[in-house]
């Protein structure tokens, strides 16, 4: 063996099986070994391993118990499939006489099928997921530098414990106050030269004389770490919070020693304070690749984030495949999702990869109260080919259905339409286009209306905006809808007033998250507003949005929408009436047709007694919409 082969470790859950193992002849491979009993290895088996023998490799036997928590283990990977119990005496050797194989040559190509964990915690996913990240923060805080690092919440308690010990620091750790003040406990007593404490506190004045006690005993072989440094002293700048600036003071008057604080992404941190740390380390999504500390390899994320038993319940699961789905959410949540996913196809017969992927949609859409799975599909929308060949060429750019030859890849970012805005008269069909381009990309879907983001404090609706759109790329692939988007992007001369200044802080606000789009966290933003003209030009940029015109429909769409809707609700349209319909509605809109069809419904089960959708019957509701209208229109006027 040459020196590059590293060593592997065999885990066995107890001492009989540990017994087992070494009892294993040593000429027998290390495949053979290794499938004669329940055992797992602290790294992925290199590959063609398998196929080598028991004696050459000499595995270090290791009892499962005695490992450090938060070991990943991982299920051996074979070249072939092997019966849990082999039987060697039925596999003839090269000699024929019945004798295992001890020469067998490798394959020349060994089929890596699992170098997969067979279990894994959340903390482990972290920890794998965010190496590097993890590696560079510690190695900042060896060289005695403090480090501000953005990351979502969940993940923050895994990600500091072990940037500490990596650098080898003991982690004096600001805890949150707990949920109930009244917790029975004296309160804490003033020291001579504190400033005067006040009898009762709140839970965040304990915290901040708690801060203060830590940062008076801190030295050299300590970091502070402080889990929530937006909540503690969040806010915007220019308006420092009490809390906050006693924070910053305090932060800022231990120059000399080391600190690790955690802000999530959606929140901010006033920049005095964020100026207090050397460094600022984003940490957002899971990667693509996931890198081992101690053996130099990457492995696809689908492969070190999902267990045996998880990517083998779901027939033709692809480990590359898989990051298009997650790519946005931090590895708890993804932990999380592969749980859920596992126990929602327990009794399914044969689930595939793409129930898997429906399912972890399924999981975001529950875990955000705000993100839903569409249930639009291109086919309930009539009409408008051209307006729908047009987004399907976006949408292949977007997920990637192309393949760009190599060297013409890091153009991909560039062709990615960030959004579109979708124009025209009401009821023509906007906000179903944009459910429908949500389903086609497997995405979720936000839809929030305008004037809902805005806020009425300063600052109010750029932190909506930043919440919608942290939370949207946690759901990625994602699509956000601003319904009624002139309401919060109208153009900038239309604020010439000191009141509505908020608008244009709104239009940069979006600006920023969309110029921070990541290609591998698609997340489409679709405007749609019946008055394009009021929109900042700013946001029409060919770089930025698109603007897509949908029109009242022509002859063919209304007669098609006819046919759509007629269908759905089992109306008979035949002989023509189709036809006559769509001409006694030529002006009007989708949403016009689809009450004419939904009125006959009613009428025909609902209504005592029933009147049957004939077209004389037709022909009234048609009528009726018809003088609707005008008195509308007579009264608009007015
Ligand atoms: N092209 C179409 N095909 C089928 N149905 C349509 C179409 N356009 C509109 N509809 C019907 O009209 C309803 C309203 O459409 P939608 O809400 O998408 O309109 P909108 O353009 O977003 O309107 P608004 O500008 O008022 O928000 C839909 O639920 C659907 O029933
Ligand atoms: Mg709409």
């Amino acid at each position: 063996m040459t020196t590059s082969v590293r060593r592997i470790s065999v885990v066995a859950p107890d001492e009989a099986w540990l017994a087992a193992l070494r009892r294993q002849p040593p000429h027998i491979t290390v495949e053979q070994a290794l499938a004669s009993g329940p055992y797992l290895l602290t790294l992925p088996l290199p590959p063609g391993w398998n196929l080598l023998s028991w004696e050459t490799v000499s595995p270090e036997l290791l009892l499962q118990t005695e490992l450090p928590h938060g070991t990943p283990l991982y299920a051996p990977a074979y070249a072939s499939t092997v019966p849990a119990q082999p039987d060697l005496t039925k596999r003839p050797g090269p000699d024929g006489t019945g004798e295992p194989h001890r020469e067998q040559a490798p394959p020349e190509t060994p089929v890596y099928r699992h170098p997969q964990p067979a279990d894994l915690h959340e903390d482990q996913a972290t920890v794998l997921a965010y190496g590097r990240d993890i590696a560079q923060v510690a190695s900042l805080l060896r060289a005695r530098l403090s480090v501000l690092v953005v990351a979502e919440k969940p993940v923050v308690p895994h990600l500091w414990r072990e940037m500490a010990s990596r650098a080898g620091l003991r982690a004096e750790v600001l805890e949150e106050p707990p949920e109930n003040d009244d917790d029975g406990e004296p309160e804490e007593q003033p020291r001579p030269g504190d400033p005067l404490v006040p009898v009762q506190q709140n839970p965040r004045q304990r915290l901040l004389a708690r801060l203060r006690e830590l940062v008076r005993g801190l030295n050299d072989d300590t970091v502070l770490v402080v889990q929530h440094l937006d909540l503690l002293a969040g806010g915007a700048d220019g308006q420092l919070s009490p809390e906050a600036r006693e924070v910053t003071e305090l932060l800022h008057g231990a120059p000399e020693r080391v600190m690790l604080a955690f802000a999530a992404p959606s929140l901010s941190v006033p920049e005095v304070l964020a100026e207090r740390f050397s460094t600022r380390v984003t940490i957002t999504g899971v990667p693509r690749t996931v890198w081992f500390r101690d053996d130099q390899e990457e492995q696809p994320l689908g492969r070190a984030l999902v267990t045996v038993r998880e990517a083998e319940r779901f027939d033709r699961y692809d480990p590359i495949e898989f990051y298009k789905h997650v790519a946005g959410m931090n590895p708890v949540l993804l932990r999380q999702a592969m749980r859920y996913a596992v126990s929602v196809h327990k009794d399914h017969p044969a689930p595939v990869a793409r129930d898997l992927y429906s399912t972890i949609r399924a999981f975001k859409a529950q875990m955000s109260s705000n993100f839903e799975v569409p249930d639009v599909g291109f086919d309930d929308i009539a009409g408008y080919d051209e307006v729908k060949a047009h987004i399907q060429r976006a949408i292949d750019i977007v997920m990637g259905h192309h393949r760009l030859p190599p060297e013409h890849d890091h153009l991909r970012t560039k062709l990615i339409p960030r959004g579109f805005i979708f124009h025209g008269p009401p009821g023509t069909g906007k906000t179903l286009f944009a459910k429908a381009i949500a389903n086609r990309m497997n995405a979720t879907i936000l839809v929030v209306s305008g004037p809902e983001v805005m806020g009425t404090y300063v600052g109010e609706s750029e932190r909506n905006v930043r919440e919608i759109f942290a939370e949207a790329r946690r759901n990625a692939p994602s699509v956000v809808v601003f319904d009624e988007f002139d309401s919060i992007a109208s153009r900038r001369s239309e604020h010439s007033d000191g009141g509505t200044r908020a608008g244009n802080a709104v239009v940069a606000q979006i600006l920023t998250e969309m110029d921070g789009f990541r290609p591998e966290v698609p997340t489409l933003v679709i405007g749609t507003t019946n008055r394009l003209n009021l929109i900042d030009e700013a946001l029409l940029r060919p770089s930025r949005f698109e603007s897509i015109a949908i029109d009242l429909p022509n002859d063919e769409a209304r007669l098609k929408m006819i046919s759509l809707h007629a269908a759905k609700f089992g109306i008979d349209v035949s002989g023509g009436v189709d036809e006559l319909i769509a001409s006694a509605l030529r002006g009007r809109n989708g949403d016009d047709i689809h009450s004419v069809f939904r009125d006959a419904f009613v009428a025909a089960h609902f209504q005592d007694p029933p009147v049957p959708p004939t077209p004389e019957q037709l022909g009234q509701i048609v009528g009726r919409l018809q003088r609707k209208r005008r008195e509308q229109r007579r009264s608009g006027r007015r």
